[in-house]
């Protein structure tokens, strides 16, 4: 209704012009001008009838109603993907399809469309046909979406190998040390408190957990190197990479712009500042810990081929930019709800006083792998946060041969199916499903006590997703729980799922109870609304935290 009563103000102002112009203008340029003010409003009025009185094509999913032809319904899911994706269901069912600048995408809700997506075959959905233009300008050649799927899958093993229990040992007491150092250095940490006086400071959440979230990649998966190099030319070429890692890149992945061109610059230079250090390292005389590249130049594909240098230096951008965003975005979350959540922060405080006491007060004995695993407040924190604010809002695949969708899911009619189209694009949205009501109960609270309930939703949902409990797959990269018709996949599923969840588990932790150990934590104002505009779901401005050092710190 707000776009016709927009649409109907717009034509009046318009006519009113023409009108006054009117009397000033010969008969055939008058009749010119208002054929030419009116041709849009005639595009979009005509695109309006012709969605109703189109022959429908009983095998497509119902597409939803849009003004502007080729833009579609852009405008709605870009500002408010979840809310949008809500709405449409309520009007069209599980299963639809909306236009995205020109794009067919058929959106499938509930597990069984969570199914439908992330359990697609190769041979029908491509994650690469989807990604790559965004992807690959970013990462560079030869990997992850710039492989086929089968090759992605022995570069997730190879990654997967360096993600292990004997490395995250020794991370842990790293990402302590790091945001330790950023607490005591950093101005956003400057404030003290002394003797009676309760002085408060504030941290923007965004952007010092940016800064908490790169230092502590850098130190522990990135390498010595990278961490070195992170107040120099490093975090430059970074930025300007991220620069060129907006939503916008995945419909228009090479406009002429001056953000694409940085990014073209900074990701050769950063792909060579990676392969400088695998050189170096090559010499057999360079020291380093254990590291990502380390367990990268061990590896080999099943045909006995060692990784390239190249491949080795674009796996790392990928992990870089994979991680990153994904880690502090829910880190930022994270503390955001346990500051508008004292007594949470309190219980999560506690719970370190319980297990990590030494009787001594603000003396904690050392956070250790096996020791993090141990504490359910910590746990269901992170939990929460990523069910109510996960980063990634839609996985998206190009549908690369007709795909049946079945019945269960949705079906126009006893005998019939609907079939998506090769071109076409499927998503899921994880988003959707973790605030879905027929699934959760008070799906907006951010609760995390709804994880301590055994039978609960939350923790089967967790179960039939976590690798210990849920069904097993192999899909080259190891056995992973299957978990594509999950309520829960903040990770994603399937053979795409992400390799990370453990790593950002152990830092995301990490972090949490560092800083929980040292601060108290507040709102400084109301909680932050969701920007959707960048890659990954972040908070809006201000998301400013105000602490107060424990009285011990
Ligand atoms: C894939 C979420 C951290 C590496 C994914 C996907 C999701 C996800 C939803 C699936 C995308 C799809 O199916 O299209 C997250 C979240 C994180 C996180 C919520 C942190 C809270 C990390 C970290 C790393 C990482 C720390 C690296 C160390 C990857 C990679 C893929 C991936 C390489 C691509 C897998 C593929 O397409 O097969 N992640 N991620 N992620 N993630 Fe993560």
């Amino acid at each position: 209704r707000n776009a016709s009563a927009m649409l109907s103000e717009a034509t009046d102002v318009w006519n009113g012009y023409v009108e006054k112009a009117q009397p000033y203008m010969p008969s055939s340029t008058r009749m010119a001008v208002i054929g030419l003010v009116n041709l849009p409003i005639f595009i979009l009025l005509l695109n309006a009838l012709w969605q109703f009185i189109r022959p429908k094509d009983r095998s497509l999913p119902p597409v939803v109603f849009h003004w502007i032809p080729f833009i579609g319904s852009a405008i709605a899911y870009g500002n408010d993907p979840i809310n949008f994706l809500f709405r449409c269901r309520e009007k069209y069912g599980d299963v639809f399809t909306f236009i995205l600048f020109g794009r067919r995408m058929t959106v499938a809700l509930g597990p069984k469309g969570n199914n439908f997506v992330l359990g697609g075959k190769v041979a029908q959905v491509s994650a690469e046909e989807a990604y790559s233009p965004l992807t690959t300008p970013v990462f560079g050649k030869d990997v992850v979406y710039d492989v086929p799927n089968e090759v992605l899958m022995e570069q997730k093993k190879f990654v997967k190998f360096g993600l292990s229990i004997d490395n995250f040992r020794e991370y842990v007491g790293m990402i302590v040390n790091e945001v330790e150092t950023f607490m005591n250095t950093d101005p956003a940490f400057k404030i003290y408190q002394f003797d009676d006086i309760n002085e408060w400071g504030s941290f923007h959440a965004m952007k010092t957990m940016a800064e908490i979230t790169i230092l502590t990649a850098s130190r522990t998966l990135q390498g010595r190197e990278v961490r070195e190099n992170l107040d120099k030319s490093f975090a430059d070429l970074y930025t300007d990479l991220d620069g060129g890692f907006k939503p916008v890149n995945m419909l228009f992945p090479n406009m002429p712009s001056e953000a694409n061109r940085k990014r073209d610059k900074a990701q050769k230079a950063m792909s060579d500042f990676y392969v400088d250090i695998i050189r170096k390292r090559a010499t057999g005389n360079h020291e380093h810990d254990h590291d990502m590249i380390a367990a990268l130049m061990q590896q080999r594909y099943k045909n006995s081929r060692e990784l390239t240098e190249r491949e080795v230096a674009h796996i790392m951008i990928a992990l870089l930019m994979a991680g990153q965003h994904t880690s502090s975005a829910t880190t930022s979350w994270a503390f955001l709800r346990l500051a508008d959540n004292p007594d949470v922060t309190e219980a999560l405080y506690r719970e370190q006083v319980e297990h990590f006491g030494t009787g001594e007060e603000g003396k904690f004995q050392p956070l250790t792998y096996e020791s993090l695993k141990t504490l359910p407040i910590l746990d269901a924190v992170i939990r929460e946060t990523l069910r109510v604010h996960p980063p990634i809002h839609s996985i998206i695949r190009k549908v690369v041969s007709d795909l049946p969708v079945p019945p269960t899911l949705s079906a126009p009619s006893k005998d019939e199916t609907f079939v998506v189209p090769k071109g076409h694009f499927i998503l899921s949205s994880p988003a959707v499903s973790h605030v879905d009501p027929r699934t959760w109960k008070d799906p907006l609270v951010w609760d995390p006590s709804r994880w301590n309930d055994a039978e609960g939703v939350a923790q089967q949902a967790s179960k039939a997703y976590s690798d210990e409990h849920g069904e097993k797959v192999d899909y080259g990269f190891g056995a992973v729980s299957k978990g594509t018709e999950s309520p829960y996949q903040p990770f994603g599923a399937g053979r795409h799922r992400c390799i990370g969840e453990q790593f950002a588990y152990l830092q995301i932790g990490t972090i949490l109870a560092t800083v929980v150990r040292k601060v108290e934590l507040r709102l400084e104002s109301g909680f932050p609304k969701n920007n959707y505009h960048t890659m990954i779901t972040l908070p809006k401005d201000p998301c400013d935290i105000r602490y107060r050092r424990r009285h011990f710190d």
